[in-house]
């Protein structure tokens, strides 16, 4: 027997799966559990309307913060293990209210889940364990975040400390776009996220998303991926969910990683568990690669939304394994999770309007074939009640490709979005402009 057999052994047996939520993400996290060894279905809820366009997938229609469904739901199908996609679920609590019911889930608790839900508690606890960070001061008055501004006099981040959708962050340009947005946000431009607001020194330089798979104490990382936030072209126009990625992303050689794997995932790791909590799920560091080192921008409780499509085509066949392990606290006994040495890019089309009032209700055509490279992952789809596919929310969905060369990996994706259309497409031509040639 070999040492990897022996191993995975002694893990319990995985056949069925939930994936908890409705996003590209999810779409694609079933998408690649399903292709692991072992897996027999994958069910996803509240899911969209591309679910079950993945074979072995299947939807259901719960809610994704209504925890007595989802426990009845887990015992009717005799899951086995959950992962739960998005931060609103983890932020509730969902995964504390799987686990005690006995659940295996792959996603931190209420605690843990404040690295993203709290600005203020993530910035905190990034100081206290000497993570490499941006200065800030934590503010709950207009009035005390205009005196920090006063006596700087520099343009500052304005960070509301709740979630908020992506939308709650300004990089200020100047000292008055500073205060304008301090105002804002104390006005209640993002309700009850924004009464206590994070402001930051403004860093510079290439960003970059590192995922840290965590079993509590250990972890291992994924390939590192490339978002691209801003709405319009030439990285201009309001932020985003992400318009689009890729995967790896060149900025970080292995010795960089080694660096960061050492100042900042072993140590926010071990920051985590010194307070008690067992962070049993992903470690999402959004970093910025400045002069003088790699410095955390912001953590989050989860995968990527779109880095988690561009990433799971990479995926190895271990990834159910590798998720089951850390769910229960155990990585060591889980095989390597491997991964495919091809480049991946992922372009996003959203609805017009998004992302502040994205326009809902077209009818979705979709004429593209999936094959091994590539892949379509929905979004903000659903089917009306004859049957056709719609749009539904923000960002529609996804089209990814892998190749040897990020160029044709581009060419193929940006192929691929040809074959898919609704009114009011919109989508960047120049994701991966920092690896493309052309
Ligand atoms: P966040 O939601 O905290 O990731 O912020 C959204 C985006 O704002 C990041 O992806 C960065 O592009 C930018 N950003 C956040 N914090 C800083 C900072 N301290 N300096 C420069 N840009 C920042
Ligand atoms: N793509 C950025 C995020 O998921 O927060």
């Amino acid at each position: 027997m070999t040492n990897l057999e022996s191993h995975t052994q002694s893990l319990p047996a995985l056949h069925r799966v939930l994936v908890v939520g409705n996003g590209g993400r999810e779409n694609a996290l079933a998408w690649a559990l399903k292709r692991c060894k072992g897996i027999e279905t994958v069910w996803v809820t509240p899911g969209n309307g591309g679910t079950e366009d993945h074979h072995g997938c299947i939807r259901l229609k719960i809610e994704e913060t209504h925890l007595e469904a989802l426990i009845e739901t887990c015992s009717l199908h005799r899951i086995e293990l959950v992962v739960i996609g998005p931060e609103a679920p983890l932020a509730a609590g969902i995964a504390d209210g799987l686990r005690k019911a006995g659940l295996a889930v792959f996603g931190p608790g209420k605690k843990g889940a404040q690295l993203e839900a709290s600005k203020a508690w993530s910035k905190n606890l990034m100081e206290e364990a000497n993570i490499p960070t941006a200065k800030h001061w934590t503010v709950t008055s207009e009035a005390e975040a205009l005196s920090i501004l006063e006596n700087l006099q520099k343009p500052l981040v304005v960070k509301a400390n709740g979630l908020a959708a992506g939308k709650g962050v300004t990089v200020a340009q100047t000292v008055d776009e500073t205060k304008h947005a301090i105002k804002q946000a104390f006005q209640g431009k993002f309700g009850t996220a924004g009464e206590q607001l994070v402001l930051e020194e403004v860093l510079e330089g290439p960003e970059v998303s590192i995922f840290a798979l965590c079993d509590g104490k250990d972890f291992v990382l994924l390939p590192t991926a490339q978002d691209h936030k801003r709405l319009r072209e030439g990285d201009q126009g309001p932020n985003t969910g992400g318009m689009g990625a890729y995967a790896p992303a060149p900025h970080l050689n292995n010795k960089d990683l080694e660096e960061v794997k050492a100042l900042i995932i072993k140590p926010t790791l071990k920051a985590l568990n010194a307070i008690g909590i067992d962070y049993r799920g992903v470690i999402y560091a959004g970093l910025m690669l400045t002069k003088s080192g790699p410095q955390v921008i912001e953590f989050n409780c989860r995968f990527g939304d779109p880095e988690c499509q561009a990433l799971m085509p990479l995926m190895g066949p271990e990834l159910a394994e590798v998720l089951h392990a850390c769910a229960l606290g155990c990585l060591g006994k889980a095989g390597k999770l491997s991964f495919l040495e091809n480049y991946s890019a992922c372009v996003v089309a959203a609805a017009s309007g998004y992302p502040d009032n994205p326009r809902k209700g077209d009818q979705i055509e979709v004429n593209i074939k999936s094959n091994e490279s590539l892949q379509l992952f929905q979004a903000g789809t659903k089917c009306n009640t004859k049957g056709q596919l719609i749009t539904s929310g923000g960002r529609v969905l996804a089209v990814v490709a892998k190749a040897e060369n990020f160029e044709d990996a581009f060419n193929q994706a940006y192929e691929g979005l040809k074959k898919v259309n609704f009114e009011g497409m919109t989508f960047r031509r120049d994701i991966g402009h920092q690896v493309r040639k052309s």
